[in-house]
């Protein structure tokens, strides 16, 4: 039934739709892996529930040159990455020897907001935000001021397996009745670019291609190099976020201490990240964000068939760009 139809026969007038439900209308729809409405919103598939917040801040957020964004493909670590950010940038006002630092008090996501919830936070120097959105999505203000972006990603195989895990955890939450689909089911969905924030290639080749051209504005990070060597990404981060370390700070250890302090181990221990708060619909507990934190995890989900499979379509995706994710 069209909802604005007059419904004169029981001499009902239902409710004229607003902008955003006409927007609503106009978009094309598909149903995400956890069975809730996904919009194809200037190129990429966004969730019902975060469009209409989405929309308010791409008209009305005012970048300041000073701000860091944050932008990451989900389940590639985005948590990981504003407790690091969070904790070079503010390493001076809270010292992580401090038994009340915020990290050990709050959830990382509670410290660097999503750009869905950025009325709600007060401002800190430099604002840090985070945001999973295309570069395209991004407000005028972020791409003209001075502010800067720090892009972060994952193999796609070990991305595509902590989304799944992800997934099955919040539909079993959601509604414990019906079942999240099948590793394999999923792994079409994936490739074919209908979920949350995808085509996920499009968004990471966009990304690539403008830290290439702007790297001053454009950070581009890996997980495994995160993983791989972790001081000397800290300290490209503290580079390029305009607060290197100083040779004091190295000799003393600072970087070190850092990175152990932001580790899956020491984060994923703390009383705060083992809670369940009330950030969304459903719920989420914090340790939903802290699963194996290990490179590799694929094989205890999909086969070498499905992830070389997997590769095949990623590499044609990526072809020519220079980029590689595996
Ligand atoms: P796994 O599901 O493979 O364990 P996001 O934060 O973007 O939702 O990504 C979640 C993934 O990052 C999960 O991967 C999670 O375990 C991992 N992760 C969270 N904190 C981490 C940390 N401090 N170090 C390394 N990995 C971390």
């Amino acid at each position: 039934m069209d909802c604005h139809q007059d419904n004169s026969s029981q001499g009902e007038v239902l409710p004229q739709p607003n902008e955003f439900q006409k927007l609503l209308q106009s978009l094309p729809i598909r149903k995400s892996l956890l069975n809730t409405n996904l919009y194809l919103y200037d190129g990429s598939w966004i969730g019902e529930s975060c469009l209409e917040s989405l929309i308010d801040f791409q008209q009305n957020f005012q970048a300041q040159d000073t701000d860091i964004i944050l932008v990451t493909t989900p389940k590639s670590g985005t948590t990981w990455l504003k407790a690091l950010v969070f904790t070079i940038t503010q390493r001076f006002q809270y010292k992580i020897s401090d038994e009340n630092h915020p990290l050990v008090t709050t959830n990382p996501h509670g410290l660097v907001p999503f750009f869905e919830s950025y009325r709600s936070i007060a401002a800190g120097m430099p604002r840090l935000f985070a945001t999973h959105i295309s570069y395209t999505m991004l407000p005028e203000s972020i791409k003209t001021s001075k502010c800067k972006i720090i892009y972060l990603c994952r193999n796609p195989r070990d991305t595509f397996v902590s989304m799944w895990y992800f997934g099955h955890q919040i539909m079993s939450k959601l509604d414990p009745s019906s079942q999240f689909p099948s590793p394999e089911e999923c792994l079409e969905q994936f490739c074919e670019g209908v979920i949350h924030y995808g085509p996920f290639w499009e968004q990471i080749l966009q990304y690539w291609k403008l830290s290439n051209e702007m790297p001053e504005k454009v950070l581009f990070l890996k997980y495994e190099e995160l993983k791989g060597d972790i001081i000397a990404q800290c300290k490209k981060m503290a580079d390029f976020m305009n607060c290197s370390f100083s040779s004091e700070e190295e000799n003393d250890g600072v970087i070190k201490d850092i990175a152990k302090f932001c580790s899956f181990e020491h984060l994923s221990n703390l009383e705060v990240n083992n809670q369940t708060e009330e950030r969304s619909v459903p719920r989420l507990d914090n340790g939903m964000f802290f699963r194996k934190g290990e490179i590799g995890d694929w094989k205890n989900l999909i086969t070498t068939s499905m992830a070389e499979k997997l590769d095949q379509f990623v590499e044609q995706k990526l072809q020519g760009s220079g980029l590689k994710l595996n």
